[in-house]
């Protein structure tokens, strides 16, 4: 079954959903790989088609609840920074897409789902959503992207507050410290941004574009912090912390560290 649905709202606005709700739509290899593949599809009758992408998570459980912790566990250091590199391509296909990406957030937007949504132009919060980086639970540091987006989203004292302890963050503090735009109603994020999509989808279409592009040609220094952070990331997976982490999520215990 596919775990990334594609569907058209209007000519010029599309909706990208991650399907995959038994494990609250948690990024494994195959949900990034439709993921990728779902935007580069969108790109192919070329740039003036779509004007305007919602992305969302399937359920009300969840936009998305992170990497996929299972899948990641048992990774070695080179392959843990391998799967940060891969995620961050995505990501940063998703960023740099030509048209504007809504994210709408129902649920947990946890680790690489915060990330995720930050890859997003703007982010929708419903009233249940949650949004965190809680890697450091796990024994690891966020890798995709965490650390270089969310410093830029929130600036960086909040965003080390938020990193060091991994606390989770509802919709009315996410938009107060900028990691949300606006918090909708009860089961109207979607519906929030996709008036919001339709709205971007009216204007120039290439007037568009060029603001996107202006405002992400303005921060070169981004990609050195990427490269940083997946190697770091890869780092973690050497540890004992690391291995003891993810084991207490899958075993649904506390995690004992000793930090070794
Ligand atoms: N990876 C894999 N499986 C996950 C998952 C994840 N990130 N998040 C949830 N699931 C699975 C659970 O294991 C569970 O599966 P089973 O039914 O097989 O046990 C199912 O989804 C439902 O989850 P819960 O039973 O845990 O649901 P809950 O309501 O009790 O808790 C939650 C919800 C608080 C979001 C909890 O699932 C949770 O803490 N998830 C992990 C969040 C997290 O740590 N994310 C960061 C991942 S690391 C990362 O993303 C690194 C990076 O930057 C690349």
């Amino acid at each position: 079954m596919a775990r990334v649905v594609v569907t058209q709202d209007t000519a010029h606005v599309a909706v990208v959903t991650i399907t995959r709700p038994e494990a609250l739509n948690a990024l494994d290899l195959a949900t990034l790989t439709e993921l990728r593949d779902a935007f580069a599809g969108l790109c192919v009758e070329g740039p003036d088609a779509v004007r305007a992408v919602v992305l969302a998570g399937a359920g009300e459980k969840a936009f998305v609840a992170g990497a996929d912790i299972k899948a990641m566990q048992a990774l070695g250091a080179h392959d843990a920074a391998r799967f940060a590199a891969f995620g961050q391509s995505v990501f940063d296909a998703i960023e740099a897409f030509p048209a504007p990406v809504i994210a709408a957030v129902q649920g947990f937007a946890l680790g690489g789902g915060c990330e995720l949504a930050m890859a997003c132009d703007i982010v929708l919060a419903g009233p249940r959503a949650m949004f965190g980086q809680p890697e450091v639970k796990l024994g690891v540091i966020p890798g995709f992207g965490g650390t270089q987006r969310l410093v830029r989203r929130v600036g960086s004292m909040r965003a080390r507050e938020l990193m060091y302890t991994g606390r989770t963050v509802k919709s009315e503090e996410a938009v107060r410290i900028g990691l949300a735009i606006e918090a909708t109603g009860d089961g109207t994020v979607l519906d929030a941004a996709l008036a919001m999509a339709r709205a971007i989808a009216a204007q120039g279409p290439v007037a568009v574009r060029l603001c996107k592009r202006a405002v992400l040609d303005s921060d070169p220094s981004q990609a050195t912090g990427l490269a940083y952070e997946r190697n770091l990331f890869g780092l973690c997976f050497a540890t004992a912390d690391q291995k003891e982490g993810m084991a207490a999520f899958v075993e649904k215990r506390p995690a004992a560290f000793t930090g070794a």
